[in-house]
């Protein structure tokens, strides 16, 4: 039973394949953490509670007669606002009187087999016997009740957490904050912090710094999980490498304004609160009402960023992930965007399509300008009717005319928005987001259509049915390029504005099911001007994301390592483009360029009608080699050999069984005579593996010695070999 409860200690120990979790239930009804980290084999380390004499500055609880023990400096499991514990609060209710003082104590508790959806939000998923769940009832004397849920899975190093707030009472009560977890560490200060920041086309870098005292605060204000900061942070102790040392992962489960919270307090001890962003936050309850908080996925590994990376990987594909996009290959695409923009119709497209399908692709993904009058930026959005000047026949035509090379349609919609000058923008104002008397503040010339709406998500769904069921359309991109701004909404009363952000998410979640649930075959492909909404919820919708608007291989570098940290390659959707490329200018070799977009979801971003005819035979080489082996890549482990730090970089993947493997090599920046080995990771030591060449390696030997690189590769020159075991 990976969930125990130890009734004389009332200590709860909840073991993952690898790791530990216990905490205990204290005098007072105060639910106190004890321990994360490698396995444990007794649940009894009672002994980690901290109990120390204080001060007058830190208060004594009033409902525990031991002087030693206080709220401020106790490991919480869901520390509450305003009753002795000044740190970090993880919930904060604002009651009928007025007043936000909120206290968190146990009731009783269920352990139960499996794992139940939470209503409305994407989460993972298990059956019973693959992970067990655990739920705490709590309650504050106001009547507001908390179930802090856990869920345990037995062949990952992963849990979940996630909360339920509960009005008790008989008055209505407003949740100025519920995060969805909160673990107070007992280890030493000393923890790194590494998290994933960015901006358009440069998303997901990776950054590792000490933890100092005081609040660090990885979040999004933007209405999208964003850009800027991705819902995933890992603590890790200092000398964690990739292959050695403690790592833990917090991936929010969550499309919204989030925040990752961590506090080292004046004690030394570190403590993380992740969920939803509580600016701007406030949620009205109403007697008997339920609030249900996004999950955070909780990876610990005690084999180094690797090890947490590719845990988390197999756990994605195991427990969040469509298991139908997972089981049957992904069409490998030509999208128009890069290779004509707004300039296209409909023989244009056929001409790219018919050279696409002689080079082995499957699919032509029509990008932004098929609609409306759509020739720029700056009109029809909203206006999802096709545009017959462009494309005469409708798609019914279009895809009956690349059909006959084989090739499957798909299609952008940017379905979230309406630009200023669109029928729909003229017709419904309110519809889009905004506050009565002050300006709207414009992006790309368009603005967000209120997604809390129940008539404006009707309307969503309403117009992409019908495109949809116009012809047969595979493949829908859903695009999303601009953020939030005069948060509020014409149709919620004043004292629930504060909801707006999550009802948004919530709408957006539920359009996007109904258009699952009506269009089950076609595959979904996220996208937010690139990777802006790169997240575990998205994922659990659309099984693969645009990756990033940069499609330069070497910036793709930085930004595909950094996405590694957190999501497998299958989600990862990664093109060759021309070159120079449109967003860098840089010039980089072919073989580079189709390299490093083999190490996901490959695809072109290019006309293809001006490819030389060394690229074109190069190109139908590479699309049958991805096809033959891109289980490789999607449903393997990743290991990162060489970081993108310096001058070169290097990854590889294996299959499961070891049989097989994909080493990719990337000199960055040439070197005048440059010695390069590289040793391997993953492989079976013991078998043999040959080469692409013949050449055949014992497995220990690639691990070991490895291979030698060495030679005078230029700028941006790559390799990649393929082993498979003999
Ligand atoms: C932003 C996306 O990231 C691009 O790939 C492209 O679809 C454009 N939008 C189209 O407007």
């Amino acid at each position: 039973m990976p969930i125990t409860f130890h009734s004389e200690k009332k200590i709860f120990k909840l073991d993952t394949s690898t790791s530990s979790y216990i905490f205990k239930i204290g005098e007072g009804g105060y639910v106190m953490g004890l321990y994360w980290g490698e396995k444990l084999d007794e649940a009894d380390v009672d002994y980690l509670t901290v109990r120390e004499g204080h001060d007058s500055n830190v208060p004594l609880s009033a409902s525990v007669p031991d002087w030693r023990f206080s709220p401020d400096t106790m490991q919480a499991e869901y520390p509450a606002y305003g009753t002795g514990d000044f740190r970090l609060p993880a919930v904060m209710i604002k009651n009928a009187a007025g007043n936000c003082v909120t206290d968190c104590r146990y009731g009783g508790h269920r352990i139960s087999r499996g794992k139940k959806p939470i209503p409305g939000i994407p989460s993972t998923y298990a059956s019973d016997d693959e992970a067990e769940t655990l739920e705490l009832f709590c309650r504050d004397v106001t009547g507001a009740e908390f179930t802090l849920v856990y869920t345990v899975f037995e062949d990952f190093p992963v849990m979940t957490r996630h909360a339920v707030v509960k009005n008790g009472s008989d008055t209505p009560i407003w949740v100025e904050k519920a995060a969805s977890m909160c673990v107070d560490f007992t280890h030493p200060a000393g923890f790194e912090l590494l998290h994933l920041w960015g901006c358009w086309a440069r998303e997901r870098r990776v950054e590792r710094r000490p933890l100092g005292h005081g609040i660090t605060k990885i979040s999004s204000g933007r209405g999208a999980s964003g850009h800027y900061h991705n819902p995933f942070a890992a603590l890790v102790l200092p000398g964690t490498d990739e292959e050695h040392g403690d790592a833990y992962g917090f991936n929010l489960v969550y499309s919204g304004n989030f925040a990752i919270e961590a506090e080292v307090d004046a004690f030394g001890l570190t403590r993380v609160v992740c969920g939803i962003n509580e600016d701007g936050f406030s949620w009205k309850l109403a007697p008997g009402e339920k609030f249900y908080t996004p999950e955070v996925v909780m990876t610990y590994s005690n084999s180094g960023l690797g090890g947490m990376s590719r845990a988390q990987h197999r756990f994605y594909r195991r427990h969040l992930l469509e298991k139908k996009w997972l089981a049957s290959p992904r069409p490998v695409v030509v999208n128009n965007w890069e290779a004509t923009y707004f300039d296209f119709d409909a023989d244009k497209l056929v001409d790219i399509a018919r050279d696409a399908g002689a080079l082995g692709f499957d699919m032509l993904v029509v990008d932004d300008g098929w609609f409306g009058k759509r020739n720029d930026d700056s009109c029809s959005l909203g206006d999802w009717v096709v545009n017959e000047e462009k494309l005469p026949g409708g798609m019914g035509k279009l895809a009956e005319r690349i059909g006959e090379f084989g090739m499957g349609l798909g299609l952008w919609f940017e379905p979230e928005m309406a630009s200023r000058d669109s029928d729909l923008y003229r017709a419904h104002p309110d519809w889009c987001i905004h506050t009565e008397g002050r300006d709207m503040s414009i992006a790309r010339r368009q603005y967000v259509l209120d997604l809390s709406r129940e008539d404006v998500c009707d309307y969503i769904v309403d117009a992409l049915t019908s495109v949809l069921s116009s012809a047969d359309i595979k493949y829908v991109k859903w695009d999303f390029n601009r953020k939030l701004t005069e948060y509020s909404s014409a149709v919620l009363p004043a004292d629930r504005q504060g909801e707006l952000f999550h009802r948004y998410i919530l709408g957006l979640y539920s359009v996007v099911g109904r258009i699952k649930e009506r269009f089950p075959d076609v595959l979904l492909e996220g996208c937010a001007s690139g990777g802006g909404r790169y997240d575990p919820a998205m994922l659990a919708l659309f099984p693969q994301y645009w990756t990033s608007d940069d499609t330069d291989p070497i910036e793709r570098l930085y930004i595909q390592y950094g996405t590694s940290m957190a999501y497998p390659a299958c989600t990862m959707s990664c093109h060759v483009s021309a070159s120079p490329n449109h967003q860098t200018g840089r010039k980089t070799p072919f073989s580079t360029r189709c390299d490093v977009a083999a190490a996901g979801v490959f695809g072109y971003e290019l006309d293809p009608r001006a490819l030389s005819e060394r690229e074109r035979e190069e190109t139908k080489r590479r699309v049958a080699e991805y096809k033959a082996r891109r289980h490789i890549v999607t449903d393997g482990d990743l290991y990162r050999l060489i970081p993108p730090d310096g001058d070169e970089c290097a990854w590889m993947y294996v299959t499961k069984d070891k049989s097989e493997a994909l080493f990719t090599y990337v000199r960055i920046k040439t070197m005048i005579a440059p010695v390069a080995f590289v040793r391997l990771r993953g492989l079976d030591p013991d078998r043999t593996y040959v080469d692409g060449d013949g050449r055949r390696y014992l497995g220990s030997t690639l691990m070991r010695a490895g291979l030698n690189l060495t030679g005078g590769r230029r700028d941006a020159e790559s390799v990649t070999v393929y082993f498979k075991a003999e």
